[in-house]
C-alpha cells in the first residue's frame, strides 16, 4: 500500500491527524525536526492507534534527506504541517520564518516532484484573510497578511497554485484553519507548546493548573457582544478528520482548492473562560488589558465549502473542547515527555 507523508507530524495539529489517518488505514511515514514537539509524541500516537509508524527526525530545508526519505519508501501523497507558527516571534526573526516554512516548502516540493508526487495537502490558516475582508470569511476573498508569519502561507499558497499551473497531475488542497483547540480523548496527545504560550486556550489551561497567575484578556472594547475578541475555535480531531477527508479528496481530483476548517460559529474570549472554568471546575484569575496590537475582533469561517467537497463538518462545540483541553493538561503537567 502507498504511504502518506507526515511533516511536522509530532506537532500539536499533526499529531492528532496522524491518528486518524492510521485509523482509516493510511501507511504514514513522519518527518519532523523537532523544534517544537517530542519525540514521545511517536510512542504516544503508536500507543493510542496500536500500529506501528516509520520516524524521521529530519530538517525540510535537507534536501539530501529528503530526497531519500522519498527514493526509501513508496509515497503517494504528503500532508504539509512542518513550520514555524508564532506570530510575534516571525515579526523579530523574518528570515528564519521565510527560510523555514517557505525554503523547506520548495525543497519539499522539489523532492516530491523529482519521485512523481502529485498529491499534497497543506496546512494554511484564516490569517490569509488579513485585516480588510468581513467574516464569515469564504475561500474566494482576496488574501493578504500582516506579519510574516502570515506572508509565508499566503506565498506558499501561491507557489501552490503556480505548480498546479505548470503540472495538470497535480493536486493541492490548502486547507485554512481558524482556531484549533482541545486534545485527543485519550488525553495521551494534546497542544505543548515551549515557554509561555502566545494562544488563548494553552494560556488559559496554564491558569487553571496554576503556573500562570493570570490571563489578560486582549481588549473588551470591540464591537462585538461582550467586547471582547471572536474566534472559530474548532476541536483539532475535527480538524484532523478534514484531513483525512482532504487525502481522499485529492486522490480523486487534480488543481488547487483552497478549504477553510472551521466551525463556522465564533466564541468570545470571554465565552471561552467561562467554558474552561466549566470544564476545570475553577474560576480563571483574569483581568483585562489593553488590545493586542494586529487582533481583529471578529474572525469567524463559511464552512461550507468543506461541507460540499468534502462531506465534512466539525462536531466538538466549545464545552467539549475546552474539557479535552483540561483533561489532557491534567493528565500532562510536564507535557509530553
Ligand atoms: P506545531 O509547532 O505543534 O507543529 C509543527 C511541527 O513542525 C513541529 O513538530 C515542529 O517541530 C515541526 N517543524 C517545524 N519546522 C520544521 C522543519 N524545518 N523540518 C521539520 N519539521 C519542522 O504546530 P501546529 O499547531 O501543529 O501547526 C501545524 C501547521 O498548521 C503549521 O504549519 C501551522 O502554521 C499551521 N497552523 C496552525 C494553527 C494553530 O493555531 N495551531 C492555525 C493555522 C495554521
Ligand atoms: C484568540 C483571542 C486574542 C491570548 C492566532 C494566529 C493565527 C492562527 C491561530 C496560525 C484573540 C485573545 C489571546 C491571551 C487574549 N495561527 N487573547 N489573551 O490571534 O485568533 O490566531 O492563532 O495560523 O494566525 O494569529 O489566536 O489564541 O492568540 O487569540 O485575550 O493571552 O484571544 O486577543 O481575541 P488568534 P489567539
Amino acid at each position: 500500500m502507498s504511504q502518506i507523508l507526515v511533516t511536522g507530524g509530532t506537532g500539536f495539529i499533526g499529531s492528532h491527524t496522524c491518528v486518524e489517518l492510521l485509523a482509516n488505514n493510511y501507511e504514514i511515514i513522519v518527518v519532523d525536526n523537532l523544534s517544537n514537539s517530542k519525540e514521545a509524541a511517536v510512542d504516544r500516537i503508536e500507543k493510542i492507534s496500536g500500529k506501528n509508524i516509520k520516524f524521521y527526525q529530519a530538517d525540510i530545508c535537507d534536501y539530501e534527506k529528503m530526497t531519500a526519505i522519498f527514493k526509501e519508501n513508496d509515497i503517494s501523497a504528503v500532508i504539509h504541517f512542518a513550520g514555524l507558527k508564532a506570530v510575534g516571534e516571525s515579526v523579530q526573526k523574518p528570515l528564519e520564518y521565510y527560510t523555514n516554512n517557505i525554503y523547506g516548502t520548495l525543497i519539499l516540493l522539489r523532492a516530491m516532484r523529482e519521485n512523481g508526487c502529485k498529491r499534497i495537502v497543506f496546512s494554511s490558516s484564516a490569517t490569509v484573510y488579513g485585516m480588510n475582508n468581513k467574516a464569515p470569511y469564504t475561500e474566494d476573498m482576496p488574501t493578504s497578511a500582516t506579519n510574516p508569519y502570515g506572508y509565508t502561507k499566503v506565498m506558499i499558497e501561491q507557489i501552490l497554485r503556480d505548480c498546479c499551473v505548470s503540472d495538470k497531475e497535480m493536486s493541492v488542497v490548502a486547507l485554512r484553519y481558524f482556531n484549533p483547540i482541545g486534545a485527543h480523548k485519550s488525553g495521551l496527545i494534546g497542544e505543548d507548546p515551549n515557554g509561555i504560550p502566545n494562544n488563548l486556550v494553552p494560556y488559559i489551561a496554564q491558569v487553571a493548573a496554576g503556573k500562570l497567575q493570570q490571563l489578560s484578556v486582549f481588549g473588551d472594547d470591540y464591537d462585538t457582544p461582550d467586547g471582547t475578541g471572536v474566534r472559530d475555535y474548532i476541536h483539532v480531531v475535527d480538524l484532523a478528520a478534514g484531513h483525512v477527508c482532504a487525502i481522499e479528496y485529492a486522490e480523486k481530483n487534480t488543481g488547487f482548492e483552497a478549504v477553510n476548517l472551521g466551525t463556522g460559529n465564533g466564541s468570545s474570549v470571554l465565552e471561552v473562560v467561562a467554558a474552561y472554568e466549566k470544564a476545570c471546575g475553577k474560576p480563571i484569575n483574569k483581568r483585562i488589558a489593553p488590545r493586542r496590537s494586529g487582533d481583529i475582533a471578529t474572525c469567524f469561517a463559511d464552512a461550507s465549502k468543506a461541507k460540499k467537497l468534502f462531506g465534512w463538518e466539525a462536531k466538538s462545540d466549545i464545552n467539549e473542547m475546552c474539557a479535552d483541553s483540561w483533561n489532557f493538561t491534567k493528565l500532562n503537567p510536564n507535557g509530553i515527555e
